[in-house]
Order: C-alpha cells, then structure tokens, then sequence
C-alpha cells in the first residue's frame, strides 16, 4: 500500500516538475518573439501621405524630431517590435489630435497638410499595423 502510494506521489511530482519546465520554456519563446523585429506593411498611399506630412522632419535627414520617431527606422526594421509598436500608436495620435504635422509648420507649408481623407487612411493603417504586431 505504502508503495503504490509513494509511486503516485512520485509521478505527480513529475509531471508538476515537467509541466513548470513546459510553462517556463513557452513564456521564453514568447519572449523572443516579442523582442524580434518584425517588418510592417507600407502600402504605397501610406508611404506617399508619409513623405508628403512627416518626413522632412522624421526621418534620419530630418531634424530633432527624429528622436521622437524616425520613419526610415519604421520602414527598415530597425525599431524593435514593442519600440515600434508604441511608435506607430503615438503617430495615429498625434494625427488624430491634430498635434502632427506642426501647425506652424503647416502655415508655412500648406501644401504639406494632410486632407481628412489622408488623416484617415494614415490613423487607420498606424492603428492596424499595431495591433498586428502586438498579436
Ligand atoms: C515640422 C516638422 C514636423 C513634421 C512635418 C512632423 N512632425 Fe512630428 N514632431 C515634430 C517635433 C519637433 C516633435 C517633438 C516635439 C513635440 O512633441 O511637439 C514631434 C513629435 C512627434 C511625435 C511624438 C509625440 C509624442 O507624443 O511623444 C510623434 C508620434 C510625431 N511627431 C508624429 C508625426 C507624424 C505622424 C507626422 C506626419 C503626419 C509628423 N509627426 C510630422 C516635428 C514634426
């Protein structure tokens, strides 16, 4: 009796051992997933409405605001993934509100303002791409 109840409580044992070493080893692979980076879809009226509004300061010829977000990093993956996330979130935020791009620089370059149709399409593909690479 004494010894079929020891192998029962060997087994369960085991098998709560094997099955942490499982959980530990999934929870890594997700990890490493997460920190990969992963390349985004840029349909060409994205990438247009982009060079158009953002570029000129965004981008690694432009000015300081490359610090905040550089879109050549998010054309070319240089961004890791959860960088990049937040990246394209804060964008369609900042079109959403109205912040990007600058109003002065706006007044100065009206030929730069994005239409609301651009806006749109620009929030839209940011938010999508996002919530892509988060899954
Ligand atoms: C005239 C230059 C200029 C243009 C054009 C411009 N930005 Fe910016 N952007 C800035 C500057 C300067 C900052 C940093 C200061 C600030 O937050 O106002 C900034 C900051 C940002 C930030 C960070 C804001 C935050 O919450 O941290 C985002 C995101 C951003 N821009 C996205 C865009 C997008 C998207 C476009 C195009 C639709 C754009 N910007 C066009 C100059 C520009």
């Amino acid at each position: 009796m004494i010894k079929i109840l020891a192998v029962i409580v060997s087994i369960s044992i085991f098998s709560i051992f094997t099955s942490t070493k499982n959980n530990i080893i999934s929870s890594k692979n997700k990890l490493n997933t997460i920190q990969q980076t992963k390349k985004i879809d840029v349909p060409e009226n994205i990438k247009a409405i982009i060079d158009k509004s953002c570029v000129s300061c965004h981008s690694t010829n432009g000015n300081m605001a490359k610090m905040h977000v550089n879109f050549d990093y998010i054309y070319n993956g240089k961004y890791k993934t959860e960088k990049l996330i937040k990246k394209l979130n804060s964008s369609a935020k900042s079109v959403e509100k109205g912040k990007m791009p600058t109003k002065r620089y706006i007044t100065k370059n009206p030929d730069k303002a994005m239409s609301d149709a651009e806006k749109k399409a620009f929030i839209n593909w940011a938010k999508t791409q996002a919530d892509k690479l988060s899954k």
